[in-house]
C-alpha cells in the first residue's frame, strides 16, 4: 500500500444554517475555523426571520436626542457621498428619494429590547466583546461605499436583499478616499460576492474590505459589531490606572547623584534611578525608556514653550548669519538635555528629539548662547536649523561697541 500523504480540504466560506443555529456549525467550529480567521456566509442562519424594528421606529429613533444616527446620500454620477449625523428630522427623511441613500443607527440594542434579544444567539461570545447592534434601512443602491472595519462584525439581513461584496485578498490595499468622511477604500477588487436575503447572516472578521448595497427594494441590515481596545488604548489606561493609586510623595529621587560629566546628559546612572521607580517599566529596552524620558523630561512643568519664528530659515540664509557672526542664543523657555544612543546621541527639546553630535548636543545643554565654529558639519548644521526652526535658538547679531 502506498503511503496516504494526508490533505487539509479548504474550509467552506458558505454555510446552510442547521439546526444548530446560527452559525451552520457548532460555536467551537466556528471559534476554531472562522473567528478572527476568515469570512463565512450562513444562508438561512435565522429561518423566517422578520425584524424586531420597523424601518418607520428605526427612523423616529435616529430623531431623539443621544441616538447616533447618520444618514448617508449617494450621488453616483458626481461620485459625492453626503453624510448628515443626527439627531435627525423628519424634514431630513421627505428629501431623500427613493434610491441611494441608508440611514445608520448604532447602539439600537440599549434603546430596543426585541433588537436586544437578537444578542442572544451570540452568548457563546465574552458579553464584554460584543460591542452593539447597529442597524441600517437603505433604499435600492444605499450603502456606506467600501471600507474595512477594525472589529469582527455579524452582518444579518433583515428586510429585503443586500449585494454583499468582500475581498478575502491579504494584500488587498487598504487606502482610504482622501475626499469622503467615511474612510471609504480608495480602491476595492472584490473576490466574493453574494446577493443576501432575510435570515442570511454574513460574518467578516477584522480587515475584510467590504460593500454592501441595498438591491431592488427596502433593506434592513443588522450588525453584531464586537469591540476590541487598541493596544495603545489598553496602555494608556492601564498606565493611568497604576498613576492613581501612586503616592505623589513618591518622587525620582537621586540621593546619590555625583557631579554631572557632562552638561545636561541623562546618563546610564539616571536611567537606572529610572528603573527602579518604574518596576512595571523592566521589559522596555534601553533605547525606548530613554527616548520617552528625553521627551518627558523637557516638556515637564514647562509654563510655556518657544514658538516658531514667523519665517523658517533655510539653510543658506542661517549660514550666513553665521558667517556674518550671529551667536546663536537659547530661548528662555527653551529646556533641553540629550543622551547617548548606541549609533548617535539624541537632543530633546521641549518634548521633541532629533539625532544629534554629543558634542555639540552638550554644548547646547551647557551654554544659553554661543557661536559655532564654522564650518559644520552636515549633521550639526542640520541639528541647529531644525532648532533655529523650532524657535529654541535665536540667531542675533552683537553690537559692535
Ligand atoms: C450597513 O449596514 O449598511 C453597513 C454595515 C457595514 O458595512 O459595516
Ligand atoms: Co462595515
Amino acid at each position: 500500500m502506498t503511503n496516504l500523504a494526508p490533505s487539509r480540504k479548504p474550509l467552506p466560506i458558505e454555510v446552510r444554517g442547521t439546526s444548530r443555529l446560527p452559525l451552520g456549525m457548532t460555536p467551537a467550529q466556528f471559534l476554531r475555523d472562522y473567528w478572527q480567521k476568515r469570512p463565512l456566509l450562513i444562508r438561512n442562519a435565522f429561518p423566517h426571520f422578520t425584524p424586531p424594528i420597523a424601518p418607520e421606529d428605526l427612523a423616529g429613533l435616529a430623531c431623539e436626542e443621544g441616538v447616533l444616527a447618520r444618514l448617508i446620500r449617494h450621488d453616483e454620477a458626481r461620485r459625492r457621498w453626503q453624510v448628515k449625523t443626527g439627531p435627525l428630522a423628519e424634514a431630513d427623511f421627505a428629501k431623500t428619494g427613493n434610491a441611494h441613500w441608508t440611514l445608520l443607527v448604532q447602539d439600537v440594542d440599549k434603546w430596543d429590547a426585541d433588537v436586544a434579544a437578537l444578542l442572544e444567539p451570540f452568548a457563546f461570545l465574552p458579553s464584554w466583546r460584543v460591542d452593539d447592534i447597529m442597524v441600517s434601512y437603505a433604499e435600492p443602491g444605499g450603502g456606506v461605499g467600501a471600507h474595512v472595519d477594525q472589529y469582527d462584525v455579524f452582518l444579518l439581513q433583515g428586510l429585503g436583499q443586500r449585494h454583499w461584496a468582500i475581498s478575502t485578498d491579504p494584500h488587498a490595499p487598504k487606502d482610504f478616499r482622501p475626499d469622503v468622511e467615511l474612510k471609504q477604500l480608495a480602491r476595492f477588487e472584490p473576490t466574493h460576492e453574494w446577493l443576501l436575503e432575510p435570515g442570511d447572516m454574513l460574518y467578516l472578521p477584522p480587515g475584510v474590505p467590504h460593500d454592501g448595497v441595498a438591491f431592488g427594494g427596502p433593506c434592513m441590515t443588522f450588525s453584531v459589531g464586537m469591540r476590541a481596545p487598541s493596544r495603545a488604548e489598553l496602555t494608556g489606561d492601564l498606565a493611568d490606572y497604576l498613576a492613581e493609586r501612586l503616592d505623589e510623595n513618591q518622587r525620582y529621587a537621586d540621593p546619590d547623584l555625583a557631579p554631572a560629566k557632562a552638561a545636561g546628559e541623562i546618563d546610564r546612572t539616571a536611567l537606572a534611578r529610572l528603573r527602579a521607580a518604574l518596576p512595571f517599566a523592566a521589559p522596555l529596552d534601553e533605547e525606548t525608556l530613554r527616548d520617552w524620558f528625553g521627551r518627558f523630561i523637557t516638556r515637564y512643568r514647562n509654563a510655556q514653550t518657544p514658538a516658531p519664528p514667523a519665517k523658517p530659515l533655510g539653510e543658506t540664509a542661517l549660514l550666513k548669519r553665521l558667517r556674518d557672526g550671529a551667536q546663536l542664543l537659547r530661548h528662555p523657555w527653551s529646556r533641553m538635555a540629550w543622551s547617548r544612543g548606541k549609533a548617535t546621541a539624541t537632543l530633546f527639546a521641549n518634548g521633541q528629539a532629533w539625532p544629534a553630535p554629543p558634542a555639540l548636543a552638550q554644548r547646547l545643554c551647557a551654554q544659553r548662547g554661543f557661536t559655532p565654529d564654522l564650518p559644520l558639519a552636515q549633521d550639526e548644521l542640520a541639528l541647529l536649523l531644525a532648532l533655529v526652526n523650532e524657535g529654541h535658538l535665536l540667531p542675533h547679531r552683537p553690537r559692535h561697541r
